[in-house]
């Protein structure tokens, strides 16, 4: 197994990518936000930004040569599925590509469960993407190797809230003292589920917009409320505009909608255009998940504040160090 210690730039940190067994990540399953605390969250943004100055120095590395990731996608992706696949590219290791169920034995009617364990005879680690709540930690009970939750269903997305916590970090340079402006679908948007609860580790006020409709699930306002971070609803951005740091905007998710009606009704009322960047501070950022369809113009694509194509690329980062971390080699 090749080992492979970088020249260290940008922090006083000595981060080795080698064997790392001993390390806290190593063997584990990234299901939920709720299991890191900001010591962790740290190190693997210091880990990230490693993987960053390191793809733009050599491209590629073998740090995990040899080791196979299994993608198993059972709803539609383009950023997480390619963004993992191109991680573990750049670490020396190769990919199942499992993005359509419908071409799998899951057709035939095989469970997670078992399709699980039969992916972790193939592979080391495993990406699941599944649209049922609780899903990943499902085939966390039945896999032995580690499972990383890449979104399942309205619940969490634990490896998008940590690019986008990053994102904030490396845009903005810190995280503590700003006002953070969620905006559109807070209903069923499992990114801004994982990143308002993320961000209780922080000093933070969170701002929600959305219509009545579209909400804040109250079990996440609870868990935000009992950690003492300040948070209100809002049904425009106006009010909040001026004060906001980072306006973090979601898609409307016209497939969870139980009446697809509604999404009609609220183009135009939730999206920003580069009128709404003139009452914005110079140094804000705007976010965004992606795919966007209607809430960003295209307008905003070149104001500087755009940042949602680079936290994309974040992600790329983000999702090397995890797997270089749960495979035990950072
Ligand atoms: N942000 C995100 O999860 O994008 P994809 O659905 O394309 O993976």
């Amino acid at each position: 197994m090749t080992s492979f210690t970088p020249p260290i730039h940008g922090n006083n940190r000595h981060l080795p990518f080698g064997d790392q067994q001993d390390s806290a990540f190593y063997g584990r399953d990234i299901l939920s936000v709720s299991q890191f605390d900001r010591e962790q969250l740290t190190y693997i943004f210091d880990v990230a930004h490693e993987m960053y100055e390191m793809v733009a120095r050599v491209g590629s590395f073998d740090l995990l040569k040899g080791k196979i990731l299994a993608n198993l996608f059972y709803e539609p992706s383009t950023r997480t599925s390619s963004s993992f696949t191109s991680a573990m590219e750049r670490l020396g290791g190769s990919v199942i590509p499992i993005n359509n169920v419908s071409y799998s034995s899951v057709t035939k009617g095989e469970s997670l469960p078992d399709t699980v364990r039969t992916l972790e005879a193939y592979a080391d680690v495993i990406v699941l993407r599944h649209p049922e709540v609780g899903s990943s930690a499902l085939a966390a009970k039945y896999a032995r190797k580690p499972v990383i939750n890449a979104g399942d269903g309205v619940g969490e997305h634990p490896t998008q809230a940590l690019l986008d916590l990053f994102t904030i970090r490396e845009e903005l340079k810190r995280v503590d003292g700003l006002t953070v402006t969620m905006m559109g679908d807070l209903r069923y948007g499992r990114t801004v589920h994982s990143l308002a609860r993320l961000l209780t580790l922080y000093d933070v006020r969170l701002n929600y917009v959305s219509p009545d409709v579209l909400a804040m699930p109250r079990e996440i306002m609870t868990e935000i409320e009992e950690s003492g971070i300040p948070q209100a609803s809002f049904t425009s951005l106006e009010p909040v505009l001026a004060e906001t740091d980072v306006l973090y905007v979601t898609r409307v998710q016209k497939e969870r909608l139980e009446d697809p009606n509604i999404h009609e009704s609220l183009k135009g009322a939730y999206g920003v255009t580069t009128e709404t960047l003139l009452r914005a501070k110079d140094k804000m950022i705007v976010m965004h998940p992606l795919p966007r369809v209607w809430e960003i113009e295209m307008a905003v694509d070149d104001d500087p504040r755009a940042a949602y194509f680079r936290q994309m690329e974040y992600g790329l980062y983000i999702r090397m160090a995890l797997l270089a971390m749960v495979l035990g080699k950072a």
